[in-house]
């Protein structure tokens, strides 16, 4: 049965016909609701009560919940079942953060054993190149570890050394390390302007090893240190760590087999850093900060695992992320975190959320005709602040914010420098707040009196109609540990959502054929006379660059 057809989601649209004339400023002034509408867990504290719900809507949520059998389907995810049906595998990410000590049979193997022989292999490389054992060709130590992905080979690790840079086991670990994602090769060329080939070296991270970009920054990294070296057989030994699901075609581009670290098919890209992906965030803040990382997100997934649904996070977000989208129909979701560490955290979700929900078809193929995932995007709240939030207060179109922010921060005051540090973060917590609650109440925020007169107190530019729903995440403090719950919690989000749906969030058939075409694109922009392959368009345009290049 279709989902929009079942008892729970009827009664879900009733409610909705009910409920669709309150405002937010006529729900918020319930007392009880701020208790029954935010749950804590651990580092994490989920305030739902600034969203357009009631308590009767959760209830009709948990129902919807029940109905699809969601739990059953937590279970089958974390039991290594073939979830992704797509691609005839099972999703296990939650198995890469599983404690040493558990165990999980898929296949006849013990993968958590699998696991952990992969986690001490990086181990064993964080040492060697933290501790000036391993050299470059001429004998020099690494001081420079650039790691070449796109997408899930990228986005994770990125946004965790960025954000854990604090963590960084500098000054006694020599390795800095570097980015570069972007086919265009501007990121390569940047980095090699001022890297010293004989002391750096490239992981290159492909789960497929076969994705253009990432190869071609490689092809481009080997050509930079074959001018410095011009022995390949060195430079791919010496210079080169491979990390990918695919070691034959590790070891066909050159990768040394002792330099080639695997993970496995059931673990989908998006959701790789917790593998050996994420050996640039060991590098940055030791496996220690890595272990603590993967002990945040495995204390996540037991929250997810064993809590009743009323009382579990993801289970929350993920619902009320459907009552959004397919109740209230808001066609965008902006991710707003109050900490500029987590500048790459919106990046990070749009491909985790967008990849994996923007999707039309059901797990059995059929057309769906309900809405599925939101556009998401997003930037450091404050900066956002002085960029779109106009558009958030005034424009025409409804969009769901998450507020993300730590509660501490800058906390030793015992400098000048430090109180005034430790004043600007208690300005940004003020900030968060004051915008989700403008957001809510809008104009009723400078004056509560139930009916504005807006030809006299405010003219209509100046009015702000509110009413726009937010969650507001707050974690503890930022550590590997909250980091690793944070990510957690929005990669069960996306699953629970995706279960409602009854769509497949493992898969990512939609980015096949812009592959496919860029290869027939090139060879006609290779020929040496003017293209009619394609479009007029596309002709022109490929014809305009022949004749200006
Ligand atoms: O093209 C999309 C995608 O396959 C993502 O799902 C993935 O994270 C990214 O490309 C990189 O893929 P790979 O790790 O195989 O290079």
């Amino acid at each position: 049965m279709k989902i929009n057809e079942s008892t729970s989601w009827k009664k879900l649209e009733q409610h909705y016909t009910d409920l669709k004339e309150k405002e937010l400023k006529d729900l918020i002034n319930d007392e009880k609701r701020f208790n029954a509408l935010s749950l804590q867990f651990d580092q994490l504290f989920c305030d739902f009560s600034k969203q357009k719900v009631t308590e009767d809507t959760v209830q009709l949520l948990l129902e919807l919940a029940k109905e699809v059998r969601l739990p059953d389907s937590i279970s089958a995810l974390m039991q290594g079942e073939v979830v992704n049906t797509t691609e005839n595998r099972a999703a296990l990410h939650t198995a890469l953060r599983m404690p040493q000590s558990a165990s999980l049979i898929v296949n006849s193997e013990d993968i958590v054993c699998e696991v952990h022989n992969s986690l001490n292999s990086m181990a064993d490389l964080v040492h060697k190149l933290t501790n000036g054992v391993w050299r470059g060709f001429n004998g020099k130590a690494i001081t420079d570890v650039v790691n070449l992905g796109v997408g899930g080979s990228d986005l994770g690790p990125m946004l965790i050394c960025d954000a854990l840079d604090e963590f960084a086991t500098m000054p006694n670990n020599p390795i800095n390390v570097h980015f570069a994602s972007t086919m265009d090769g501007s990121q390569v060329h940047d980095l090699v302007e001022f890297l010293n080939p004989e002391t750096t070296l490239f992981v290159v991270v492909s789960k497929s090893f076969s994705t253009i970009d990432t190869l071609s920054n490689a092809a481009t990294a080997k050509a930079w240190l074959m001018q410095a070296c011009k022995d390949e057989g060195l430079i791919s030994k010496l210079h080169f760590i491979g990390i990918s699901a695919n070691p034959k075609k590790m070891s066909e581009w050159g990768i040394a087999l002792e330099h080639q670290l695997k993970f496995w098919d059931w673990v989908g890209g998006r959701f790789s850093l917790w593998s050996t992906v994420g050996l640039t965030i060991a590098l940055k803040i030791g496996m220690e900060g890595f272990r603590q990382m993967l002990a945040g997100a495995h204390s996540l997934d037991e929250h997810f695992r064993t809590s009743p649904l009323k009382n579990n996070i993801p289970v929350l977000l993920g619902l009320i992320g459907v009552w959004n989208t397919n109740f209230m129909r808001i066609p965008a979701h902006a991710i707003l975190p109050y900490d500029a560490r987590l500048k790459y955290f919106p990046s990070y979700l749009t491909q985790l959320e967008m990849e994996s929900n923007g999707k039309s078809v059901s797990v059995e193929g059929e057309m769906l005709d309900i809405e599925t995932c939101p556009v998401l995007w997003g930037e450091i709240g404050p900066n956002a602040q002085h960029a779109f939030y106009q558009l958030l207060h005034q424009g025409t179109r409804k969009v769901v914010c998450d507020f993300i922010a730590p509660i501490k921060r800058f906390e030793d005051q015992s400098s000048e420098l430090e109180k005034s540090l430790h004043d600007q973060h208690m300005l940004t917590l003020a900030n968060c707040f004051a915008q989700s609650r403008a957001l809510m109440l809008g104009s009723r925020t400078i004056d509560s009196s139930k009916n504005i007169d807006r030809s006299d107190i405010l003219s209509n530019h100046k009015y702000y109609p509110g009413n726009q729903p937010s969650t507001t995440i707050l974690f503890n403090r930022l550590t590997p540990y909250s980091l690793g719950q944070l990510i957690a919690l929005y990669e069960h989000k996306v699953f629970v959502m995706a279960h409602i749906w009854g769509t497949n969030p493992f898969d990512q058939w939609g980015v096949e054929l812009g592959k496919i075409m860029a290869v027939d694109t090139l060879t006609e922009m290779q020929k040496n006379e003017y293209t009619n392959k394609f479009d007029v368009s596309t002709n022109k345009l490929i014809n305009f660059v022949k004749s200006n290049c």
